[in-house]
Order: C-alpha cells, then structure tokens, then sequence
C-alpha cells in the first residue's frame, strides 16, 4: 500500500447541503507510539486497546462553496471552539490532496466529548478519527462505489495525518499501527485489526481511568514526539518497543496475563522515562501517579490479582484487568485509588469495537 492509493480518480461533486454524523472511540496504546518521522509516520510498531465509554461524536455539515478556500467553523459543546480551528486547517491542508472535493463545501464541525474537556484524556485520537470518518462518509456520497474496506482504511488513513493515535481509533478491539514483519498487513500508513483470534482474556477487558491531574499538560504529545529526534536513548527505545510488541502478539495468542501485565507496566514506564531522559528534559507524572502505582503492585503482591496500570503522555493513570475480576478490582478502585484521584473522579472504561455512524 502507498500514499497513491488514497487519491481518488474523480472527486466532482453534486451534492446539496446535508450532515454526517459518527461516534469514534478513545484508545489506550499497550506498546507505545513515541517518535515520528516525515509526514506523521511512526518509529515503531505501536498497538492499543479501542476503548467504548471514552469518545467523541462529531456532526460535520456541509453546504456547496465557490469559495475555493478551506472554509469551516468548530463547535465544541455547541459553543464556538476558535482555538480549535488552527489545526483543523492544518489538518485539511494536509488531505487536500487525498480529499480534492474538500474546497467545494463550507463546514461547520459539531463535536463532544463523553469526557470531560479538562479531564487530561487526549481528545485528539478520538476527535480526529471522527471527524475522518465523517469526511470519509462525504467522499462516499461524492463516490458511492468506494468499498468498505478502502472506507476504513482510508479513513484511519486520514486520522493519522490530524494526530498519529487517532489512526487506532477507527476500528477495534486491538489495533495495530507500524510495520512490523511478524504481522502480515501491518503498515505504517493506516491502522491494522489482528488477522488472529484474539484469546477470550482480553475480548472485554477493562480500563478505569484515574483522573489524577485534570489540567492542561505542560508539554503536548507534538513536542515530546520531537525531542525523540536527538534523544540519547532514541534507538534502543525503538527496538524495545519493536520487541515488546513482537512479545505482546504471543501473549494476545496465548492468553499469558502475567505477561501481558509485565509489558504493559514496563511500556508506560519506558515511555516516561523518554519524556524524563530527553533535552529539555520534563516530567508528566504527578505524586499521586507513583502512590496509585505503589498501590496497584502492593493489592497485586496481596490478592493475586492480574491488575496493572499503563500511563499516556499525563499523570492518569490507566488501570486495565480482565472482566472476571471486575467486582474485586472495582472495590479496590474505590476504595483505595479514588481518594489520589482529582475530585476522586475516574471513568470506567472497557475494550469496545471502534467507531459508528449516527444517525
Ligand atoms: C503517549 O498521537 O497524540 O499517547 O501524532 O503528534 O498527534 P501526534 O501525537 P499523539 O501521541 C500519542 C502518544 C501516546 C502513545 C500512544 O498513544 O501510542
């Protein structure tokens, strides 16, 4: 597959006025994305979980334009979102190419999110895989015989080129994104679903995220991305991570949850350490991130449990264990971790099957 693939033939368009509609998902990456190169490819192979509770739903209405620029308002919450705009544009200069209808409509993008705007959950994967996904269903009326499979691909396609994880936010429940040659169809340009049957451990895993900073992060994914560049330990942090995910594909097989915790657990902190190690050097996590940590491997040692954590680029904390545990962690949950949490807010969360059109 190549760039090529994704510029349609013929892009002349006769549509009226109208609105599309979808709902995509948040993810939580199990091997990290940390690291790009030219036009938002990935250093390694990442893969994460496709999240359910955690999403975005964006209307995207369309009216003819003669314009001929890129023309568009964002609503967030049915309040006008200016401060969105500005990577919008990038975003629709960027797929212009691959999207030569774009400049015939005016837009107004309406979006929400089921999580709070301040909750430091990325709105940026599941944002940016909705509002593909809606653009996507415009090309589909402009073209009505695009298949499905080019739909999704090209529309995970178009969400890597607005934020690199919103690529996994398209389908579910595990989703691929980087080459890697022990998986067939793994491609840097599009997420992947696995071509194997994922072990019944992990088809309804779990995920409760603790909200334990709910501020604005003091440095974005975008720029810590790029500190990768001269960073020290670059190299060797990509190979762990091709490594790691080569382990993780066993384990997705095999159903190994203590495996499965180790790679996990050793990936957030992997990454953390880059954010810590690089020039300027800075420090996401927060007091409270290391005492739920501490708490997390003390109920392990104590109860037996398959509970472990994973962190994004903040100071949430991710806590994933598999269905059959649920009550027990759950108490946990509430507990012993809320009280470390802001306001003791968290979300529980679960593995879903990606993004859906709304009616
Ligand atoms: C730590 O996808 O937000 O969540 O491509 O610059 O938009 P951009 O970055 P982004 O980075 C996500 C990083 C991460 C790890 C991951 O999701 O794999």
């Amino acid at each position: 597959m190549t760039t090529e693939h994704f510029i349609p033939k013929h892009s002349n368009s006769t549509l009226t006025a109208g609105s599309v509609s979808w709902q995509s998902p948040s993810n939580i990456a199990l091997v990290k994305y940390w690291g790009k190169y030219g036009e938002q490819l990935p250093k390694n192979t990442s893969i994460s979980f496709t999240l359910s509770n955690c999403h975005t739903k964006t209307k995207l209405n369309y009216t003819p334009s003669n314009s001929n620029t890129f023309e568009f308002e964002v609503y967030l919450d049915g309040q006008r979102a200016e401060s969105f705009e500005p990577k919008i544009l990038k975003f629709f200069e960027r797929i212009e190419v691959y999207m030569p209808f774009l400049k015939q409509f005016k837009y107004k993008i309406e979006t929400t999110n089921s999580f709070p705007h301040s909750s430091g959950i990325a709105s940026s994967a599941s944002g940016m895989s909705a509002l593909a996904l809606c653009l996507m269903n415009l090309e589909r009326l402009v073209n009505s015989d695009i298949t499905d499979e080019y739909f999704y691909a090209k529309a995970s396609f178009l969400a890597r080129l607005g934020s690199g994880s919103a690529c996994r936010s398209i389908q579910g429940p595990l989703v691929v994104w980087g080459e890697h040659s022990v998986l067939p169809g793994s491609s840097n340009l599009v997420g992947t679903t696995l071509p194997f049957e994922l072990h019944s451990n992990f088809k309804d895993y779990c995920d409760t995220i603790l909200l334990v900073d709910e501020g604005e992060k003091v440095v974005s994914s975008t720029v810590g991305h790029n500190l990768m560049h001269k960073h020290p330990f670059a190299e060797q942090r990509f190979s762990q991570a091709n490594h790691n995910f080569e382990k993780i594909i066993e384990v997705l097989k095999s159903g190994d949850l203590d495996s499965f915790m180790e790679i996990v657990e050793s990936e957030a902190l992997s990454l953390h350490a880059m954010m810590m190690t690089s020039h300027p050097y800075f420090i996401l996590m927060k007091p409270n991130t290391l005492s739920i940590i501490n708490k997390i491997w003390e109920f392990r040692r104590q109860s037996g449990s398959k509970v472990c954590f994973t962190l994004d680029a903040g100071a949430n904390v991710h806590v994933l264990y598999p269905n059959a545990e649920k009550e027990q962690v759950r108490y946990f949950i509430t507990n012993e971790l809320a009280s470390f949490c802001e306001n003791k807010k968290y979300i529980n969360d679960q593995v879903g099957n990606g993004a859906f059109a709304l009616i």
